[in-house]
């Protein structure tokens, strides 16, 4: 049972934490690592989901009126339906977000159970040109709107993501560093339910 502190409930929060892209040296998997490791030390329990290890098909309407949803389709549900809010860093593809990205989005909104529901949701990005990402972070807002989910105001759009990280793995940007920390911790605050 959560504990109350001060009136709050200071439990740990779960986060789910997902980054759109497949690729082994993805600069979005190198944020959502750091961001993941932020969160943690803000004291949220994080299970990360590795999208290509979703083995997820294209979306047909027919496979899933045939089977159901995909076992990575049920996976993927599973593990929102556990979180109490969601880190989703997206890479910018043609200015929107990839659409393996968007297909697993789309996936885990099918089937029973709204499972983006009033979930909270902290949205970054990241490119290795000048805007970060910025374009497919706004899609990724519009289409976390359709599903339900509460977008957390802000958003880390990190620009020169090749040159962006230091050997350990963090921001070498102070500012874009406390971008995400105000960006996590509004996030923890609300998957508490503690937000002002
Ligand atoms: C890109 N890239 C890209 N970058 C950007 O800033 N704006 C864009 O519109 C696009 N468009 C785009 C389309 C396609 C099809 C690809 C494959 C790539 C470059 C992209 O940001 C770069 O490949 C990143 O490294 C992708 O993110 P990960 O995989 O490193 O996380």
């Amino acid at each position: 049972m959560a504990e109350k502190v001060s009136g709050k409930n200071e439990a740990a929060p779960r986060l789910m934490a997902m980054a759109g892209s497949m690729r082994e040296a993805s600069v979005n998997r190198r944020l959502l690592k750091a961001a993941a490791r932020m969160a943690e030390r803000e004291g949220a329990e994080v299970e990360t989901v590795d999208l290509r290890d979703l083995d997820l098909p294209p979306y047909d309407g027919d496979a899933e009126a045939a089977g159901g949803l995909p076992p990575g389709a049920e996976r993927l549900k599973a593990a929102i339906s556990a979180a109490d809010g969601l880190l989703l860093v997206t890479p910018e593809y043609n200015h929107s977000i990839p659409g393996t990205f968007k297909n697993a989005l789309d996936w885990a909104s099918r089937g029973g159970g709204r499972v983006y529901e009033g979930k909270a949701v902290a949205l970054m990005g990241a490119s290795p040109g000048a805007y970060g990402a910025v374009r497919a972070i706004l899609h990724l807002r519009q289409v976390l709107a359709a599903v339900g989910a509460w977008t957390v105001p802000g958003m880390v759009a990190l620009p020169l993501a090749a040159d962006a990280f230091d050997e350990q793995g963090d921001l070498k940007d102070a500012q874009i560093g406390g971008q995400m920390e105000a960006l996590v911790k509004k996030l923890i605050a609300h998957a508490r339910g503690n937000a002002p």
